[in-house]
């Protein structure tokens, strides 16, 4: 099969993580015969460094005409604590996400059974936990208008706003996942305060009740669904909520495993699919080879899976990434007492594995 694949490796830590998801879909290519083509692009603050702007067109277009997306991380310290900055990196993923009408955004939380004692959470609490975060990606408080100052400076807003339509098809995607999963949703929403909770209630229950009868659909505040997130975090199977909840509570739910370093994510809409780990640019390990890259190839492997329909390919490189873990062949974040391993040492180790 002959695919391209666009790899936009961002900040920080993310050319060096991205480096190994592709190592490993090059194995992949080679062990099944594809033909994939990986054309790089840039974007963030390194985008905003060589030519200043966060998401320039070029990138745009590699998007367009690619296959799938796979991207690193993007963030840069330099913007975090200068409010005055007009341009900022993140404004580049915001923006591809829009443009690319990416807005379903899928994250699984799956354990491994092997890492069970590296969850901050007792064991008993943390066993059976096998949940999905699904995130509304291009609606909400991140794109609201108006947004600003007031002349003076002295006041500042956000507006959060939904329409039907962008709940509608949001929760369409989350009951088709979850009939194929345990049949559960649970929409989390701020619906005792806020406006855009109350229609997101009214129209996920409309949806329910006309489409998808053997799902079993329940609320809960978001506040509410921080604790349980902690407390009881096995009763969840789907969580669907908007961008801003679920940008919160898919950090929160990704630590429970173990490592936010584990966690993929996929990203649907109208253009072409985004793969991602949920982390960010870590840059404080910057360039120092011991980023933990196993969510970013594991976003790899759901690029394969469900962005490209292979697989075969995508089970073979996640029971890879199996492995490895349970070998405790890990970077520092996660090896315990097992020697701690670097990044590309992680890479070579899967791509190794996948053509043995
Ligand atoms: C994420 C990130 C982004 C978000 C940032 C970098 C804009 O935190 O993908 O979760 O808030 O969506
Ligand atoms: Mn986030």
């Amino acid at each position: 099969m002959e695919k391209v694949i666009a790899v936009l490796p961002g900040d920080g830590i993310g050319p060096e993580i991205t480096d190994q998801a592709v190592k490993a879909l090059k194995a992949i290519e080679k062990r099944f015969g594809h033909q994939f083509t990986f054309v790089y692009g840039i974007i963030g603050a390194s985008a905003i460094d060589l030519c200043g702007d966060p998401y320039p067109p070029e990138t745009h277009n590699l998007c367009l005409n690619s296959d799938a997306i796979l991207f690193g991380a993007i963030g840069d310290p330099k913007y975090d604590n200068n409010p005055a900055a007009k341009i900022r990196p993140e404004q580049g993923l915001l923006k591809m996400r829009k443009e690319l009408g990416l807005y379903a955004n899928i994250r699984p939380v799956e354990l491994f059974q092997s890492l069970i004692e590296r969850s901050p959470l007792k064991e008993e609490k943390i066993r059976g936990v096998d949940l999905v975060v699904v995130r509304e990606l291009t609606g909400g408080i991140y794109f609201g208008e108006p947004r600003g100052r007031s002349e003076n400076g002295e006041k500042a807003f956000d507006t959060c706003l939904y329409s039907t339509f962008e709940i509608e098809r949001i929760a369409e995607v989350a009951f088709k996942l979850a009939e194929k999963r345990r049949g559960h949703i649970t929409l989390v929403d701020k619906a005792n305060v806020l406006e855009t909770s109350r229609l997101w209630r009214e129209v996920v229950s409309r949806v329910h009740k006309q489409h998808y009868p053997t799902v079993t659909l329940d609320y809960l505040f978001v506040d509410n669904a921080a604790m349980q997130l902690v407390t009881n975090p096995a009763k969840f199977d789907v969580i669907l909520t908007e961008n801003m909840f679920g940008d919160i509570l898919s950090d929160e739910a990704s630590v429970l495993t173990g490592s936010i370093g584990l966690l993929p994510s996929a990203s649907y809409g109208l253009k072409t699919p985004l793969f991602e780990p949920i982390h960010g640019s870590y840059p404080q390990a910057a360039g120092k080879n011991i980023a933990n890259p196993l969510a970013t190839i594991l976003s790899s492997a759901m690029l394969l899976g469900e962005g490209l329909g292979l697989r075969e390919e995508a089970s073979l490189l996640k029971q890879c990434c199996i492995e490895i873990i349970n070998e405790r062949f890990l970077t520092p974040d996660l090896c315990g007492d097992a020697p701690p391993r670097t990044t590309s040492e992680v890479g070579d180790r899967i791509s190794a594995a996948i053509l043995s």
